[in-house]
């Protein structure tokens, strides 16, 4: 593991390369891990230095929950272990049920819901960072203010520590940080999907993580002659050449790769350890 580390909003510090619980589960598509691979590599990436670990509540299929399975692998949790959640999407999975009317999860009572339902879940009293999750929706009819708003009361009750952004634009960033404190930003972004570079800059202009989810290309693993010739040049994989070049992109971008498997995840934790020279970079575009 890298020792590199970010701090979010002054007060909460992660390593750089944390854990991705969303695979463990099987949503929305293919094959969880068995239950025990799935907590031993809870309990193995904590083992390795991992201190951040993103979830949601609604990562639930087939009675397979990725809060549930964190809760059971690593509950009580150590001090130092920040369990980044986000609301807003769709909600469904174990324990909260798919808004019917609305269809939308940011409505300030499925806001709630969402936040209630991850403290429960997780079995915390107060949850370290929500993302509010834009996305899925017209985003004419659904402005990113009221939502907003309502994290941020629920943020003044007590039961969130810092807010995030999630699958939002570059003005909505902006906007974001006109109305709350923001301390990360996720988004889909990696080596071929760059339409965030400006947004990336931005966010790291602004002391805020950006956090890419699909690091190692989601469910389209990246693949690419030129990754293959820097991997093989450095005797790395693939996915740790695509890790290791977000590391070199910005030090304010914070890894969550998600795996089923115990050997990813070694794999995974040490790209930390790859250092990219200019001329990987340079091949690499
Ligand atoms: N905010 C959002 O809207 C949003 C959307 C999607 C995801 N997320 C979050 O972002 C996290 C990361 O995204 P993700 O897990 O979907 O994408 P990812 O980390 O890019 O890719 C995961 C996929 O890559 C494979 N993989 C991982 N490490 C590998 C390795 N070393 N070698 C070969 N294959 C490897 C995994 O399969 P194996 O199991 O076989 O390793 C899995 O199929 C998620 O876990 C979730 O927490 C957020």
């Amino acid at each position: 593991m890298s020792t590199e580390r970010w701090t979010f909003g002054g007060d909460t510090s992660v390593a750089r390369i944390g854990y991705g619980a969303m695979r463990l589960t099987g949503w929305p598509k293919g094959e969880p891990p068995a239950r025990d691979t799935a907590l031993g590599i809870l309990r193995r990436a904590v083992e390795l230095g991992v201190n951040h670990i993103d979830t949601s509540n609604y990562y639930a299929r087939d009675g397979i929950a990725a809060n549930e399975l964190i809760r059971e692998a690593l509950h009580p949790y150590p001090d130092d272990l920040v369990i980044v959640t986000k609301v807003g999407a769709l909600v469904e999975g174990a324990d909260v049920a798919r808004p019917a009317a609305d269809k939308t999860g940011l409505t300030p009572d499925n806001l709630r819901r969402g936040v209630e339902a991850n403290l429960r879940s997780l079995g915390l009293d107060r949850l370290d960072v929500v993302n509010l999750r834009m996305g899925d929706l017209d985003r004419s009819l659904t402005p990113l203010a009221e939502p907003l708003e309502t994290l941020l009361a629920l943020r003044d009750e007590g039961l969130i520590r810092h807010l995030g952004v999630s699958n939002v634009t570059a003005a909505e960033f902006a906007e974001a940080r006109r109305i709350a404190p923001i301390v990360c930003v996720q988004n889909l972004y990696n080596l071929s999907r760059r339409e965030d570079d400006a947004l990336v800059d931005a966010c790291a202009a602004a002391g805020v993580a950006y956090v890419p989810y699909f690091p190692v290309g989601g469910f389209q693993p990246l693949a690419a002659a030129r990754l293959d010739t820097v991997a093989a040049r450095h005797g790395a994989t693939v996915s740790q050449v695509a890790l290791a070049w977000l590391l070199a992109r910005s030090p304010n971008i914070l890894l969550i790769p998600g795996t089923g498997s115990p050997a990813h995840l070694e794999e995974n934790i040490a790209a930390g350890a790859l250092r990219l020279t200019g001329r990987d970079l340079a091949e690499l575009g």
